[in-house]
């Protein structure tokens, strides 16, 4: 299994503190089933300086370790990157990337709202044949109230990923019953862990699935996983479903 949004790399933002807190997520994620995963730690001027020059070595020196520890789980450089009107700049000068170098970018909105320039900042990647993937629009305010703003971003060529916790009820049971409703709507292409830590914020992708499985049926859980395989192979395309 592919889990394409983690802080699993240590050392960077809010996930794990250091590379033994790394290690044990790692065995976490093994038992889960997922044999890759993107560390994405957190991109967010100011607060989280995690530029892809950092993010690359330091995803290099976790798999020298679980490699020499023998965990069966291989780490892929990404970000979580937190939309601003820089971004375009930073990706030019090369602070910010997509997910291993493909041209899959995962972006995470303000909580509360999406910025109006987020339709043009979706216009702008795909020049750069980016396609953009919009991290947890299930968490997000506006996005709640009013779900017609994501089918719209989609349109324009966006996807998203719905967080496993969310399904699972983590996130209470408004964020469950919203997210089972952006599932059923289509809304969304991808679920993954958002894994911080092994005590409050782990993988539940395996749970998540089985939902899906359980109530949508192994095809729609197929789709999802060929997506996680074409973002991790850089390939185009997305599956629909639903
Ligand atoms: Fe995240």
């Amino acid at each position: 299994m592919i889990d394409i949004h983690s802080h699993i790399l240590p050392e960077m933002d809010d996930g794990a503190r250091n590379f033994s807190e790394s290690i044990e997520m790692a065995r976490k994620a093994v038992e889960q089933g997922i044999t890759d995963i993107f560390a994405t730690p957190h991109y967010y001027k100011g607060k989280y300086d995690n530029d892809k020059e950092k993010v690359e070595g330091k995803t290099r020196q976790l798999n020298r370790v679980l490699d020499d520890l023998e965990i069966p789980l291989k780490i892929w450089p990404g970000q979580e990157i937190r939309i601003s009107d820089e971004l375009l700049e930073d990706y030019d000068n090369n602070s910010v990337m997509a997910l291993n170098g493909s041209h899959y970018m995962l972006l995470e909105l303000p909580l509360n709202h999406v910025p109006r320039y987020m339709e043009r900042l979706i216009y702008d990647l795909q020049m750069k044949r980016i396609t953009p993937i919009i991290a947890h629009p299930e968490r997000n305010l506006e996005i709640i109230r009013n779900p017609h703003l994501l089918e719209e971003l989609i349109w324009k060529g966006a996807y998203s990923q719905i967080t496993a916790g969310s399904i699972t009820g983590k996130f209470g049971w408004r964020t469950k019953r919203f997210s089972k409703y952006l599932i059923h709507s289509g809304l969304t292409h991808f679920i993954a862990s958002d894994a911080h830590n092994v005590e409050n914020r782990g993988f539940q992708i395996r749970e998540a699935y089985k939902w899906v499985e359980k109530n949508l049926g192994q095809e729609v859980v197929n789709g999802f996983q060929v997506n996680a395989k074409n973002v991790l192979y850089g390939m185009k395309g997305k599956e629909h479903f639903v």
